[in-house]
């Protein structure tokens, strides 16, 4: 890719971008957030067209205006966001849009599909629904889908966000293979431990341009901050044992169902002490977010009792809550704010009473108010800024604004740091840390860990809704943690009760 240059409206996402990849490498590309990774691999899948700077395939101009014209070049994604069918079969989906539209003969269709897992490598169930497969199984299923249509060129966005580290293990050994077989991998990361281990070559993009190309063997993690960031980064963690407080957060044998009525938290029982941060680690829809809505009053439980400084909440509506001091940094950044709203209406969203005198809103005590915390939380908006125009860090903050300026005797923090870059993960995790010195109670609820072990007092582990297992965190290493986010601990405590 050749000075590719990309604008949205007044903003540049890539402005020159240089961008090569050599035959069998893993390349790296790492910027942090809307520096302009995503942007210069749709364009090169034909999701986006460049305004300027030409794309060269095999030494040939290559044409690419739709993901149709990327595939026929042997060029594949696989997003963030899975495309696959959840009620169709793993071969189903892979050949989905590949037939032609004849009608195709299933049994054949999975033995072709299972014939090319094997050949790939990949460790797939042709027959199964995508809908009983893992995360992991289903990134599997997208990266079968790019090399049964002939990919040479497999650009991953972000592949590790959703895996629990033996899953990352497996995603690298297959990597690894695939690539001593000649296909050529983009790996967009922010985690600059797996783009040191997994990479050949690493390109930084920073506001859009590129920063540079470097070998990985000839680098270290903190020039790749460097290149990234601007500065160093030192790394988060908790400082020292904390001295036992009183319970705050009280959780009782709590059980809650999902949408569906499906029950998604059974018996759950933690208790969080003031000044004291733990965290529930699992694997994603494990019931995480069944329990971060049921702490604030948005989801109703169906058992148990939720008890904050001995007050009973466990029918309380969310307005309960908060008044309790119960605050919730919300999963859902784009869900948490109003894009419509300037960046000061959404700062007072929650606590508007405050901001009204005789039924009027009183604009100015709105603005200062804006302006207070935008200063606090080095927010980069200006008050009068539509939310919706925030990157996404800057929009977390403004989240984390809104709930910790409160002063919150419990902090609910669901998946606080997902997609953040390095600055605004360091900012978010600080603040955390700052909420316990503060003396508040921290449950935070993170696929990260990396993230619950430099920052918990105590890990508990969720699986299928049921709290498999709580230690201390200096008592916990990452391989165990690992085992029973994927379920081994219970599996094999069942077995053993079996015998
Ligand atoms: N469809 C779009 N419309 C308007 N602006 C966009 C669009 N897509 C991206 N941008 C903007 O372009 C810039 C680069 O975004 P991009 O998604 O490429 O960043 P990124 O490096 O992938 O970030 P992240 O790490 O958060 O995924 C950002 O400022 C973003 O807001
Ligand atoms: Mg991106």
């Amino acid at each position: 890719m050749r000075g590719i240059t990309k604008r949205f409206g007044p903003v540049v996402a890539n402005d020159r971008v240089d961008f090569s990849l050599r035959p069998g490498e893993i390349h790296a590309l790492l910027g942090e957030n809307g520096a302009g990774k995503t942007t210069l691999m749709r364009i090169l899948y034909g999701l986006y067209r460049a305004d300027e700077g030409q794309i060269i395939v095999e030494g040939q101009p290559a044409r690419i205006a739709s993901p149709k014209d990327a595939i026929g070049l042997g060029i594949g994604m696989v997003t963030q966001h899975f495309a696959l069918v959840p009620p169709l079969t793993v071969a189903e989906n892979v050949v989905l849009g590949y037939t032609d539209g004849f009608r195709v003969d299933p049994a054949r269709v999975r033995a072709q599909v299972q014939e090319a897992a094997a050949r790939f490598g990949l460790e797939i169930a042709a027959g199964a629904l995508v809908s009983h497969l893992s995360v992991g199984e289903r990134q599997r299923v997208e990266i079968l889908k790019a090399l049964y249509r002939n990919a040479r060129v497999l650009i991953l966005d972000e592949p590790t966000a959703v895996l629990i580290p033996q899953e990352v293990d497996t995603l690298f050994a297959t990597l690894r293979r695939l690539c001593a077989d000649g296909l050529s991998v983009v790996f967009i990361s922010h985690k600059l431990k797996e783009v040191m281990a997994i990479s050949d070559r690493v390109t930084a993009l920073r506001d859009g341009k590129l920063v540079g190309t470097v070998d990985t063997a000839q680098t270290a993690p903190a020039q790749l901050a460097r290149m990234m960031v601007g500065r160093e980064t030192f790394g988060v963690a908790r400082q020292g044992e904390r001295t036992p407080g009183e319970p705050v957060l009280q959780i009782e044998r709590l059980g809650a169902d999902d949408d569906r009525g499906l029950s998604m938290l059974k018996n759950v029982t933690l208790s969080i002490e003031a000044g004291e941060i733990l965290s529930v680690a699992g694997v994603g829809g494990n019931g995480q977010r069944e329990l971060a809505e049921t702490l604030c009053g948005v989801r109703r439980p169906r058992a148990g009792r939720i008890l904050v400084n001995g007050q009973d909440l466990t029918a309380a509506r969310p307005h309960e809550f908060t008044a309790a001091g119960v605050g919730r940094i919300p999963e859902d950044r784009h869900a948490g704010a109003v894009g419509e709203l300037t960046v000061a209406e959404n700062l007072a969203l929650e606590h508007l009473g405050e901001f009204t005198r005789g039924g009027v809103l009183n604009r100015e005590a709105i603005l200062s108010n804006a302006a207070a915390l935008i200063a606090q939380f080095q927010i980069k908006a200006r008050p009068t800024d539509r939310a919706r125009t925030l990157s996404g860090g800057n929009l977390q903050k403004l989240l984390l604004a809104r709930v910790l300026s409160r002063q919150p005797c419990v902090v609910i923090a669901p998946q606080p740091t997902r997609g953040l870059d390095i600055g605004a993960t360091e900012y978010v995790r600080n603040e955390l840390l700052a909420q316990r010195e503060r003396g508040a109670a921290v449950l935070l609820i993170s696929e990260d860990l990396d993230e619950i072990l430099a920052l918990s007092d105590r890990i508990a582990v969720i699986y299928e809704g049921e709290i498999v297992g709580v230690a201390p965190a200096r008592e916990a290493d990452v391989e165990t943690l690992g085992l029973m986010m994927a379920g081994a601990t219970r599996e094999g405590a069942r077995v053993r009760e079996a015998v």
